[in-house]
């Protein structure tokens, strides 16, 4: 099956954090992403935007298009007033529906390794995206925006570990960061219990 995954500059932010990228193309037009993730029949995707853009990003997306919450688990500056943004929504649209659910929220830190690109991704979030669009090894992932490539390396790592060969992960770094962020996850949850069906289970793969 094929999925995709759009991570672009979120709306208004274009310029500011990447405009010196050689990828940089000015604002993303998020009404054609969407219309072009739509039109490409992949089997589930899913698209990164910020919780200020969200009331702009979901309407474009079809009804059956979930919320996800990306939590950061970092304080809020005390040099800002009011309500201080710490998540960021995750919009997970179709995907292969397997039993043993997945929750729909991730408490993970911001990237640590990996560069320096503003906005990658972290390798706990790249599990829990597999995660919640049901892959399997085999599957394709089409990641739009690149940036480091954190994300397509995530995956073919989780495949390949997945199916025994060897276990290479995205980077030693990433591998750390993961551990840092995730483990230990509390023993007896059922959630996280790796069911014996060949499903990928990305966020066992890591740990
Ligand atoms: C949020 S980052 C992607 C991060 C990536 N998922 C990772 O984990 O490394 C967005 C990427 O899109 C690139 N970009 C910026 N403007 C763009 C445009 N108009 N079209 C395509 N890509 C663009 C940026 O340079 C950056 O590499």
């Amino acid at each position: 099956m094929r999925f995709a995954y759009a991570d672009p500059p979120y709306p208004g932010r274009a310029r500011k954090y990447y405009g010196k990228e050689p990828t940089y193309a000015g604002e993303v037009d998020h009404a054609d992403l969407v219309a072009s993730l739509e039109a490409s029949a992949y089997d589930g995707w899913a698209i990164s935007t910020a919780a200020d853009a969200l009331r702009q990003v979901l309407p474009l997306c079809p009804e059956r298009a979930r919320v996800c919450s990306w939590v950061k688990p970092v304080g809020a500056c005390p040099r800002t007033f009011g309500i201080h943004n710490t998540w960021e929504p995750l919009i997970v649209v179709g995907g292969r529906k397997l039993r043993g659910g997945v929750r729909d929220w991730l408490s993970a830190q911001p990237a640590r390794f990996g560069g320096t690109l503003p906005g990658r991704k972290p390798i706990a979030f790249c599990a829990w995206l597999f995660d919640l669009l049901g892959m399997l090894p085999g599957d394709e992932l089409v990641d739009l925006f690149p940036g480091t490539g954190m994300v397509s390396r995530a995956w073919r790592a989780a495949s390949l570990r997945h199916r025994g060969y060897g276990s290479p992960t995205p980077s030693a770094d990433a591998s750390q960061e993961y551990s840092d962020d995730v483990s230990p996850t509390p023993r007896g949850d059922a959630f996280a219990r790796a069911p014996d069906d060949g499903r990928v289970r990305a966020a066992e793969v890591f740990r």
